[in-house]
């Protein structure tokens, strides 16, 4: 048996926390030989303590041979100590009507804290995955807050957004969702992200070709899967939940399955014409756990160009807004 790693998931007794935390345990995220021990960080708040108790009884009652211990703080210090993923998904979801980036003054200020705090005690190899919205843009803020870890073990979920994509292109072509390949996210994770369908393929072919409507490719397409978020806010009323985690469990499994190609959120560096400075999604390789490097070799069409502007202007006037607080 390995020994156990230690993952640190924030906003752990929330609704996302409820879905992700069993599957970690079960082994779904870093595999059936890895052992686990969970540090679960939540809010100083007596309630969301008190609904952590139970969610670590409920654990403890699943008898997972994977999950060899349970840590439960408000303190961030204990609970990032020595974490080799920090999971931080511990953020104010939206409400009907609210866009992500309206989250930013009050969520950017717990991921500047994360960040200098996971600097300071995380193990060495951490890695960061940020969920909490506006996710691109906290990450941003937290990385911009370490010293010694270096931004690349900083990336932000887009995996949800690159899920909903292949699920909608397998529908309008009426095939398994399996056929389905090669669907990446650009940019934010808002309404302006890119799904580059052009690069797609569908049973081995181009995706424009078998679904031969360039119309809803670039029109319905792109606005269901950059609107779904809201679109299960008006439905359930609350956030996605179950799809956000299991995406979480995607982007850790495919981070740490070298080979895997899929699309994170990372410093962009220029890539594809994004700000360097902004967290953007593009598609990636894994070269080793944890480790991976950006596939810059898409050709864009004037289209997609258009869209890569606009979701890089959303990310740069992000990072304008909360420039002060990460000074
Ligand atoms: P939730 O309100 O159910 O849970 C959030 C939890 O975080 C709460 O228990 C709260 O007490 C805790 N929390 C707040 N501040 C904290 C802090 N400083 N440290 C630790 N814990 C803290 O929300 P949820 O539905 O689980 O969503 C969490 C976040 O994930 C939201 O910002 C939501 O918008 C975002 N989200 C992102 C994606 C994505 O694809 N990136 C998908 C779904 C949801
Ligand atoms: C999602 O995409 O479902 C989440 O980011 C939640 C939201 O606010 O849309």
């Amino acid at each position: 048996m390995k020994s156990p790693i230690r993952v640190a998931v924030t906003g752990a007794a929330g609704q996302i926390g409820y879905s992700l935390l069993f599957r970690i345990a079960s082994g779904a995220m870093f595999g059936p030989e890895q052992p686990v021990i969970l540090q679960l960080i939540e809010a100083p708040i007596e309630k969301a303590m008190k609904a952590l108790e139970g969610v670590a009884m409920e654990l403890d009652d699943c008898a997972f041979p994977l999950l060899k211990g349970i840590v439960m703080t408000d303190d961030p210090k204990v609970g990032f100590k020595d974490a080799n993923w920090c999971l931080l998904v511990g953020a104010k979801p939206r409400g009907p009507g609210m866009e992500r980036a309206d989250l930013l003054k009050d969520n950017g200020r717990i991921f500047i804290a994360q960040g200098q705090i996971i600097d300071q005690v995380a193990a060495d190899d951490a890695r960061v995955a940020v969920v909490g919205n506006p996710a691109n843009t906290n990450c941003m803020i937290a990385a911009s807050q370490a010293r010694r870890l270096t931004p690349d073990r900083f990336t932000a979920m887009v995996r949800l957004d690159q899920n909903r994509a292949q699920t909608q292109l397998a529908k309008k072509a009426g095939v398994d969702l399996t056929e389905v390949k090669n669907i990446f996210i650009y940019g934010n994770h808002s309404p302006t992200m890119f799904p580059a369908f052009a690069h797609a393929t569908i049973g081995g072919k181009p995706a424009p070709v078998v679904i031969n409507d360039a119309a809803w490719l670039q029109g319905p397409f792109c606005e269901i899967v950059g609107k779904r978020g809201a679109a299960i806010i008006a439905a359930r009323g609350a956030s996605s939940a179950a799809s956000a985690a299991n995406a979480l469990v995607d982007h850790v499994r495919s981070l740490t399955t070298p080979g895997a190609i899929h699309s994170i959120a990372v410093k962009s560096n220029g890539t594809y014409g994004f700000d360097p400075n902004v967290w953007a999604g593009m598609p990636v390789k894994t070269t080793s756990p944890g480790s991976y490097e950006v596939i810059t070799n898409y050709t864009m069409d004037d289209f997609a160009k258009s869209k890569l502007a606009a979701t890089n202007k959303e990310l740069v006037d992000e990072r304008s807004f909360v420039a002060e607080m990460i000074k």
